[in-house]
């Protein structure tokens, strides 16, 4: 795998083609690279970050100034319409910008804003022969993103990125972003596929299956609890990240405090409610989603305390009486959610996620749904840390 590549190491007078094979992939990166490059000169580049959907690269362009940006191979299996996504991050982007320069987020803060770079002609996006799509993203100096949440520090920080971002872009009409991901997190979709599977394949006869089964036909009502908000126009579509995990928050190293998130590709209009809910399901479980010790797997409210509080800190200004009244629900629905997938494509024959054993999404479900309980046997204590942290 390609760490560092140096461009001086190169055979001098070697053009930098686009080749195809795997083999000369150092091309392939200082082509696209330069593209973005004023004059055309690269002095480093190398892989960033453990992200699993795209691949991105820190490309250095002078090794004295150490001046950067971020070189990204859009996962084009996952984001199937590029260009819409790259559309949908420039408005939001654009739209945050002019936000903060009339509102900046006080003297002892800085908050980033990652931009889109334009290529040498003139576009967001770059075709490679092979198929592949890159692009350019300034960089945020300076930062770290982290897997796992490591204090209640660290948590109020992650619920202030968030918060930050949703009141930047609370103003931004949602029909100004494309719907770049149909359906997700309609709870209620899920469902209907969850039936059609079981109805199709059934479940094999197991403790641990039958548990999922009881499980989601218990809740399989209650599921439609944000959409049925959504008709009755309760809850109003905004912007919404739609990946806000602890690894995509930029922490300034020196601070410690957030500075930006990234990962802006699942930009798109929903409710800010599945965004809160994901932020605390995978933030408030210390064992963490692939843990195999689904029977100890708890909500931590100490943490999720600390989200809440730094996420109101700025959003409380535009959260509405229905909006908090709806956090408990969003809380546990999106565990709900997510578990409810993970069993679903186990019964389908692992599908969609990828495993490392056949039983592996199986206890994926397991993770969620034992979260998922944990946050209903905590109902009262989160709705108070909403109505405290208020
Ligand atoms: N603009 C940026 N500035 C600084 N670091 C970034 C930037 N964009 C991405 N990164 C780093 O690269 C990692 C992977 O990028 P990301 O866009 O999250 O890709 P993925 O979709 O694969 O998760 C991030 O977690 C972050 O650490
Ligand atoms: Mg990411």
């Amino acid at each position: 795998m390609l760490k560092n590549a140096i461009e001086s190491r190169k055979p001098s007078g070697l053009r930098s083609l686009f080749l195809v094979s795997r083999g000369d992939q150092v091309e392939d990166l200082f082509y696209m690279a330069k593209q973005f490059a004023a004059d055309g000169r690269i002095a480093d580049i190398r892989e960033l970050g453990n992200g699993n959907i795209n691949d991105t690269f820190l490309v250095t362009l002078d090794a004295r100034t150490e001046k950067h940006f971020i070189l990204q191979r859009i996962n084009t299996r996952v984001f199937v319409n590029p260009e819409l996504v790259m559309r949908n991050m420039r408005v939001a982007t654009e739209h945050m910008r002019s936000r903060l320069e009339l509102r900046p987020p006080g003297k002892s803060r800085r908050w980033e804003i990652p931009a889109v770079l334009l290529a040498h002609d003139r576009r967001a996006i770059l075709h490679g022969p092979d198929g592949s799509v890159w692009r350019g993203l300034s960089f945020i100096e300076g930062c770290r993103s982290f897997d796992m949440i490591s204090d209640e520090r660290h948590a109020e920080e992650v619920g202030y990125a968030l918060g930050m971002f949703h009141t930047l872009l609370s103003d931004l009409p949602p029909d100004k972003l494309a719907d770049t991901l149909e359906g997700f997190h309609i709870t209620p979709r899920y469902l209907l596929r969850y039936d059609e599977v079981l109805a199709q394949r059934g479940a094999p006869g197991s403790p641990e299956t039958d548990y999922c089964v009881r499980f989601v036909n218990e809740r399989s009502r209650w599921a439609h609890v944000l959409e049925d908000a959504k008709k009755k126009g309760s809850l109003l579509l905004r912007p919404i990240h739609g990946d806000p995990k602890v690894d995509n928050i930029m922490i300034d190293a020196v601070t410690g405090q957030a500075a930006g998130i990234v990962d802006l590709d699942t930009v798109k209009p929903g409710l800010v409610h599945y965004d809160i809910g994901d932020c605390l399901r995978s933030g408030c479980n210390p064992s963490g989603e692939e843990t195999m010790k689904w029977e100890g797997v708890v909500f931590d409210t100490d943490i999720c305390r600390a989200i809440f509080r730094g996420y109101l800190a700025d959003a409380r200004r535009f959260l509405t009486e229905d909006d908090f009244s709806c956090l408990y629900d969003a809380v546990r629905l999106i565990a709900f959610e997510l578990g409810l997938r993970f069993f679903t494509d186990f019964l389908e024959g692992n599908i969609y996620f990828k495993v490392k054993q056949p039983e592996h999404n199986l206890v994926r479900a397991l993770v969620q749904f034992r979260l998922a309980e944990s946050i209903e046997s905590q109902e009262a204590a989160i709705r108070a840390i909403v109505r405290d942290v208020r």
